[in-house]
C-alpha cells in the first residue's frame, strides 16, 4: 500500500465534507492548493515541506466544518463573540489533522495560517521569524484567493484589486519578500490563478513510501476517531460516541465470528457513519421536540452525506455501502434506500444495532437516557422489525455484558 495514496484518499473525504458547508466549496480548497504548490515551488522548499504543504491547502479550513452553519453565512458583520468562535478554526483543524500519523507538519501550517507577520493574527498571535514559511505560503494564496470570492459579507475583487490589497500588506500579512516575490511571480507569469480552472496534482518530487496494511489500518483508525472527536466538537451529544458504539460492534463481531477484514471494517465504521451529522442546521441536532416531517427529510440525509465521504476511502471501498445503510430495517421500513431484508449489508444490521443501543442508553438532547434493561426489552421488541431475527441471540450477550 502507497501511503501518500492513503492520504490522499482521507484528504478527498474531508474535502467531500467541506463541500457540504454552506458558502463553501471543495474547489476553494483545489484552488489553494494549485496556487500554493505553485508558489512553494518558487521558495526551494524541499520535497517535504511541500508535501506538507500540499496536504496542510487541502484541508486548511477543515475546521469550519464545525462552526455553525449560521455563523458561516451570516452577511452582517460578525459580533464579537461569533468573530471568537470564527476565530478557532484553525485550531480546531489543527487537533483532528495532528491526530493523523506523518501529517504533524501539515497540521502545524493549518493552525497559522491566519497569523501575520506582525503579530496581529490567530490563534497564537506568531510574529516575524517565528511565523514559518509554508504558513506564510498559504495565508498569502488563501489571502488572494479570497478576495476574489464572493462572501456573504462582500463582493468578489478583481484580480487588480486583490494585488492591490495584497501590495498593502508587505511586513503586515507577511514578510515583504514573500508578499513582493508573489505579485512579481504573479505579474511574470511564474505563478497563475484563474478563477474555477485549478488543475491538482499531487507533487510528484515527494517519493512514494511503501506501508504495510497494519500500517494503512493505524492511520484509518487514527484519522477516523479523529474525525469522529471533531464532529463531537459541534455536537457534544455524540462526544466518545464511537468509541462506544465501537466497543459494541467488536462484541458482537467476535460473538458472530466475523473475519478479520469484517471486524475491523466494522470497528472503523463505528466512527464514521455519523459524519453526516455535521453538517446538520443546528435547529435539528439541538432540537428538543419532535422533529416535523420536513426537519425529519433533512435529518436523514445524515447517512448519505456519512456515505458519500466514506466513498473516497477507496482502499476500503465496502465503507460506503455499510454507512450508508445503517438506519435501514429489516422490514424495509428504514433510510435511505428503504432496503430490505437480506438486501441489507449484514455489517450495516450489526452496526444499526449497537447503534440503536448505545443511543438508547445515552442522553439525547429531547430525552434522558434509558437504563439498560429498558433498552434491551426494546431493542427485543424490534427484533423482525427493525433487526433480523437472527441477531436476537446478541440481546443476551449485551445483557451480560452491560447489565
Ligand atoms: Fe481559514
Ligand atoms: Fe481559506
Ligand atoms: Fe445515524
Amino acid at each position: 500500500m502507497n501511503r501518500e495514496q492513503l492520504f490522499q484518499e482521507l484528504v478527498d473525504a474531508c474535502t467531500t465534507l467541506i463541500s457540504y458547508i454552506e458558502h463553501h466549496s471543495a474547489y476553494h480548497s483545489y484552488e489553494i492548493t494549485d496556487l500554493v504548490t505553485q508558489y512553494a515551488r518558487l521558495w526551494n522548499l524541499n520535497a517535504e515541506q511541500i508535501r506538507d504543504l500540499y496536504y496542510a491547502a487541502m484541508l486548511h479550513d477543515i475546521g469550519e466544518v464545525v462552526l455553525k452553519g449560521e455563523l458561516l453565512s451570516k452577511t452582517g458583520k460578525l459580533e464579537e463573540k461569533e468573530s471568537a468562535m470564527m476565530q478557532q478554526h484553525p485550531l480546531i483543524g489543527y487537533r483532528f489533522v495532528s491526530r493523523i500519523p506523518s501529517m504533524e507538519r501539515a497540521a502545524c501550517i493549518i493552525r497559522w495560517h491566519h497569523e501575520n507577520y506582525d503579530g496581529t493574527g490567530y490563534p497564537d498571535m506568531l510574529s516575524y521569524r517565528a511565523f514559518p514559511i509554508e504558513s506564510q505560503i498559504l495565508r498569502i494564496a488563501d489571502a488572494f484567493v479570497s478576495l476574489q470570492s464572493e462572501r456573504p459579507y462582500r463582493k468578489a475583487l478583481s484580480a487588480d484589486e486583490a494585488k492591490k490589497v495584497l501590495a498593502s500588506q508587505k511586513g503586515v500579512m507577511c514578510s515583504a519578500p514573500i508578499v513582493q516575490r508573489f505579485l512579481s511571480a504573479l505579474e511574470a507569469g511564474e505563478i497563475s490563478y484563474k478563477p474555477g480552472k485549478a488543475t491538482l496534482s499531487f507533487p510528484a518530487s515527494y517519493p512514494a513510501v511503501e506501508i504495510t496494511r497494519e500500517e494503512g489500518e493505524a492511520i484509518l483508525l487514527a484519522f477516523s476517531m479523529g474525525l469522529a472527536d471533531f464532529i463531537a466538537h459541534r455536537i457534544p451529544y455524540l462526544k466518545g460516541y464511537g468509541f462506544r458504539v465501537g466497543m459494541v460492534t467488536d462484541l458482537l463481531a467476535q460473538e458472530l465470528q466475523l473475519n478479520d477484514r469484517e471486524r475491523f471494517l466494522l470497528f472503523l465504521a463505528s466512527f464514521l457513519f455519523e459524519t453526516g451529522m455535521a453538517v446538520l442546521p443546528s435547529e435539528i441536532l439541538f432540537c428538543r421536540k419532535p422533529l416535523t416531517a420536513e426537519q425529519r427529510v433533512l435529518m436523514e440525509r445524515h447517512s448519505e452525506v456519512s456515505a458519500k465521504v466514506c466513498s473516497k476511502i477507496r482502499s476500503y471501498p465496502e465503507l460506503e455501502q455499510i454507512v450508508k445503510s445503517h438506519h435501514e430495517h429489516f422490514d424495509g421500513s428504514g433510510y435511505p434506500e428503504g432496503l430490505k431484508g437480506d438486501a441489507i449489508p449484514a455489517l450495516s444490521q450489526i452496526l444499526g444495532l449497537s447503534a440503536t443501543f448505545v443511543s438508547l442508553i445515552s442522553p439525547r438532547p429531547y430525552r434522558a437516557a434509558y437504563r439498560v434493561p429498558q433498552a434491551i426489552s426494546i431493542l427485543s421488541s424490534l427484533m423482525g422489525r427493525f433487526f433480523p431475527p437472527h441477531l436476537r441471540p446478541v440481546l443476551a450477550l449485551l445483557r451480560q455484558e452491560y447489565v
